[in-house]
C-alpha cells in the first residue's frame, strides 16, 4: 500500500513510546486488512498539546499510553461509557475534529482469556488494584465472570471492589482457594527483575487458566511455574494484540487481522 495525499493517519502518544510495539502491529493491521493507513508514534509530555494537533491535522484516531490515560479525557469532546465506568482512555477517534476516547483495555484482556475459557460464571482473581486491573475486572463483570481482587496494599483492592461491585480477598487468602481464573497485572516479573512471582505457587492448581499481561519476557515466572502446576497458561501477547485489534475496528470500521498483528508482535518479542 503506497502512502499517498489521502493516506488517513493514525498514531499513539505516550511518554516513553521509542519502545512501542504498536505502529509495527497497527501497520501490519493496514497492510493486511488491505486499507490505506499509516501509523506513526508521538513521543509526548504533552497531552494537551498533542490533542490539539491532533485535532489540527486531521490526524484520524489516536493509541493513549502511558502516562495520558487519565489526563488527555480533560481534551477530547466526548468520553464513552465504558471508558468512563473506567475512569481511563486508551483510544481516540477523530470524527470530522470531535475527539471520542473509548478504553479497549478491559476488553482486550477478556477476548484474549476467551480464546481459552468462557468467562461467563467463572471465578475470576485478579493480582494488582491499579489501572490495568481496573479495566479488567470492569470487563469481566460485563462479560458475567465473578471477580476477586488482591493486592499488595489490601485497601487499594477493597477500594476498587466496592467501587466496580467485585470483592476484595487478601493475599494470604489466595492460596488453596478455587479459581477458574487468575490474572497478573502487577509489573511483578517484568524486565529485568524477571525471577519475581506475584501470587505463592500454593495459589496455582491444575487447572486454572493463569494470564500475566506482562509481555516482556514472554514466559514469565508466574506462567514457568503455573505450567508445572497443570494450569493452562496465557501470555500477555493475546491482551495486547486485542485491545489493538479492537482500536484497529474502531478506526476503521473493518474486522481486524488478529492473526497477522499477533504474528508481528511474537516476531519482534522473540528476536
Ligand atoms: P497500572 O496502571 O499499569 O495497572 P499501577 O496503577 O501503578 O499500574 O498499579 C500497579 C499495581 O501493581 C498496583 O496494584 C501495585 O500494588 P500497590 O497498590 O500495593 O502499589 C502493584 N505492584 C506494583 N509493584 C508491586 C510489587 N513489587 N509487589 C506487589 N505488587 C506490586
Amino acid at each position: 500500500m503506497e502512502i499517498s495525499a489521502k493516506t488517513p493517519v493514525y498514531c499513539v502518544i505516550g511518554h516513553p513510546v521509542g519502545h512501542s510495539l504498536s505502529p509495527l502491529m497497527q501497520n501490519r493491521a493496514f497492510a493486511a486488512a488491505g486499507c490505506d493507513g499509516v501509523y506513526a508514534a508521538f513521543d509526548t509530555a504533552d497531552a494537551k498539546g498533542a490533542a490539539a494537533g491532533i485535532r489540527a491535522l486531521g490526524i484520524r484516531g489516536a493509541s493513549v499510553t502511558i502516562p495520558h490515560k487519565v489526563g488527555i479525557m480533560d481534551f477530547l469532546d466526548e468520553i464513552d461509557e465504558n471508558a468512563r465506568q473506567i475512569g481511563a482512555v486508551n483510544t481516540f477517534v477523530n470524527s470530522g475534529g470531535k475527539l471520542r476516547g473509548c478504553n479497549t483495555d478491559g476488553q482486550g484482556a477478556v477476548q484474549a482469556l476467551a480464546e481459552h475459557i468462557a468467562v461467563s460464571g467463572k471465578k475470576a482473581l485478579i493480582i494488582g488494584a491499579g489501572g490495568a486491573a481496573r479495566a479488567i475486572v470492569h470487563a469481566l463483570k460485563a462479560g458475567g465472570a465473578d471477580p476477586y481482587i488482591a493486592n499488595r496494599t489490601p485497601e487499594k483492592a477493597r477500594l476498587l471492589a466496592e467501587d466496580l461491585g467485585a470483592q476484595a480477598v487478601s493475599m494470604d487468602a489466595i492460596s488453596g482457594r478455587s479459581f477458574d481464573i487468575l490474572v497478573n497485572t502487577t509489573p511483578v516479573g517484568m524486565h529485568p527483575d524477571t525471577d519475581a512471582v506475584p501470587v505463592p505457587e500454593s495459589a496455582l492448581v491444575p487447572e486454572m487458566h493463569v494470564m500475566d499481561i506482562i509481555y516482556n519476557p514472554l514466559r514469565t515466572k508466574l506462567l514457568t511455574k503455573a505450567e508445572a502446576a497443570g494450569c493452562h497458561v496465557i501470555d500477555g501477547v493475546g491482551m495486547f494484540v486485542y485491545q489493538g485489534a479492537l482500536q484497529f475496528s474502531l478506526w476503521t470500521g473493518l474486522d481486524a487481522p488478529v492473526a497477522q498483528m499477533r504474528q508481528v508482535v511474537y516476531d519482534a518479542l522473540k528476536f
